[in-house]
């Protein structure tokens, strides 16, 4: 069985008809792609698969336990974290305390509890501390744990970013564009860090890129969108040379091959 499958998934809004009859099966400690050009379709699928929208038709199942109908915030807990293509951080939080906020959904005595003061607590916010300073190793952003986020390069923002979403401990891990608006360096530590964290948790990664070499380098298998329907799915270097996806793509200024 699959660890994330989606199948035949539809939404629309209004009259557009975002996502067409979507299908998707992802092992566990897999790592595959999407692509396409903008408005194709893929965050939108991301929000399905997460529950910020629900789709019009469609299952989307974890472990085969189909999903739809659960709120954003059940879905994480089940185990389906992601990243945003706008980053969503608290600018004015420390690195620490992101990290450590994501751990609170896990943990028995919740946000509320977090201001009593107990034995119990006490044993927990340590290891929680402890937990987050690991994920903050993991991703190189410790030397920074009690800065704010608004004073961070925007590398290491969006490292905290992942940071966070493995703090959930996640089984799948959904990525928006990681790169988008990187550095050539930054783009390679961020391959890099992808690939480590894939590796610490055996963790199953599902990615949108408009990179392409971002996606060559991390995918075993690689979809792409076009108009919300699937064209063409296979490896990377399939997908790539396809006469389909290269006409898909002329006019979009924003491909980076
Ligand atoms: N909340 C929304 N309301 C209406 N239309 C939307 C909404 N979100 C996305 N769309 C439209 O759906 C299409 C797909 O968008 P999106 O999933 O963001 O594309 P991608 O991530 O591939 O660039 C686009 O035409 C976009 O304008
Ligand atoms: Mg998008």
């Amino acid at each position: 069985m699959p660890l994330l499958e989606v199948i035949g998934m539809s939404h629309y809004f209004g009259g557009l008809r975002a996502v067409s009859n979507y299908n998707l099966s992802l092992e566990s400690g897999q790592i595959a792609g999407l692509i396409g050009p903008n408005g194709a379709g893929k965050t939108t699928i991301f929000n399905l698969i997460t529950g910020i929208y629900q789709p019009a038709e469609g299952e989307v199942r974890l472990n085969g336990t189909n999903v739809v109908g659960k709120r954003t915030n059940q879905i994480a807990a089940l185990g389906i974290g992601r990243t945003f293509q706008e980053m969503r951080l608290w600018r004015h939080m420390t690195v620490l305390e992101h990290v450590k906020m994501a751990r609170y959904s896990k943990l028995s005595y919740g946000l509320f509890g977090a201001f009593l003061d107990s034995p119990q607590r006490r044993k927990e916010e340590k290891k929680s501390t402890e937990l987050a300073m690991e994920y903050m190793e993991l991703f190189g952003v410790d030397q920074y744990a009690d800065q704010l986020v608004v004073n961070l390069p925007y590398g290491a923002q969006r490292r905290v970013e992942m940071a966070r979403a493995l703090a959930m401990e996640p089984k799948v891990l959904l990525l928006d564009e990681p790169t988008v608006g990187m550095t050539p360096e930054e783009m390679v530590d961020m391959i890099m860090v992808v690939r480590k964290a894939h590796e610490r948790f055996n963790l199953a990664i599902f990615l949108i890129e408009h990179r392409l070499r971002v996606v060559s380098e991390l995918c075993q298998n690689v979809q792409t969108l076009v108009f919300g329907e699937v064209l063409v799915e296979g490896t990377p270097n399939e997908v790539q040379n396809h006469p389909k996806v290269i006409e898909a793509y002329i006019g979009d200024q924003e491909i980076d091959f």
